[in-house]
């Protein structure tokens, strides 16, 4: 079996649900964020000294190398999806694409005082990007669903 790989809008809940479905599965985990963090320090201050071109350029080298068949769950970061090329790399090379999704009241409380560097502007990204988290084999509204709920449906689906 290929990889998983999740998408979906900040605060959906990707790196929790992803960790454990890994476990679940037991398959290594992989958060693009958290490989980002590692190589080049906390998303907000890449951001400000790099500008988000540069971060964009880090995210996508981190995705294409783990475009690569092998048995993970991967999280994606939430400007993934919005890249049409990194979408039909992740949809090729995954076995599934889930994407979780949550209207935008739920996410706008879980992720105001998170210190993510795009938070002002997330209304209009998520009005933006919804035709990109559309593209997916299973898309999965989480907001009144507990993590169990959330993994027991996408195992279903696999
Ligand atoms: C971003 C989402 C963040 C992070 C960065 C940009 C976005 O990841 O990659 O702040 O453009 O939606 P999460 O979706 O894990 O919060």
């Amino acid at each position: 079996m290929q990889p998983v790989a999740l998408g979906g809008f900040m605060g959906t809940g990707k790196t929790t649900v992803g960790r454990k479905l890994a476990e679940r599965l037991q398959f290594p985990f992989v958060d693009t964020d958290e490989v980002l963090v590692q190589r080049y320090g906390p998303i907000a201050s890449q951001f400000a000294e790099w500008g988000e071109e540069t971060f964009r350029a880090h995210e996508r080298e981190v995705v294409l190398e783990h475009c690569d068949n092998k048995l993970r769950v991967l999280a994606t970061g939430g400007g993934v999806w919005t890249s049409e090329s990194l979408r039909w790399y992740l949809r090729e090379s995954a076995y599934f694409c889930v994407v979780l999704t949550a209207p935008f009241e739920v996410l706008a409380r879980r992720i105001q005082a998170s210190g993510r560097p795009l938070v002002s502007v997330a209304r209009e990204l998520y009005d933006q990007r919804q035709q990109a988290y559309a593209d997916a084999d299973l898309r999965l509204d989480t907001h009144d669903l507990s993590e169990d709920q959330v993994i027991e449906a996408i195992l279903c689906r696999l």
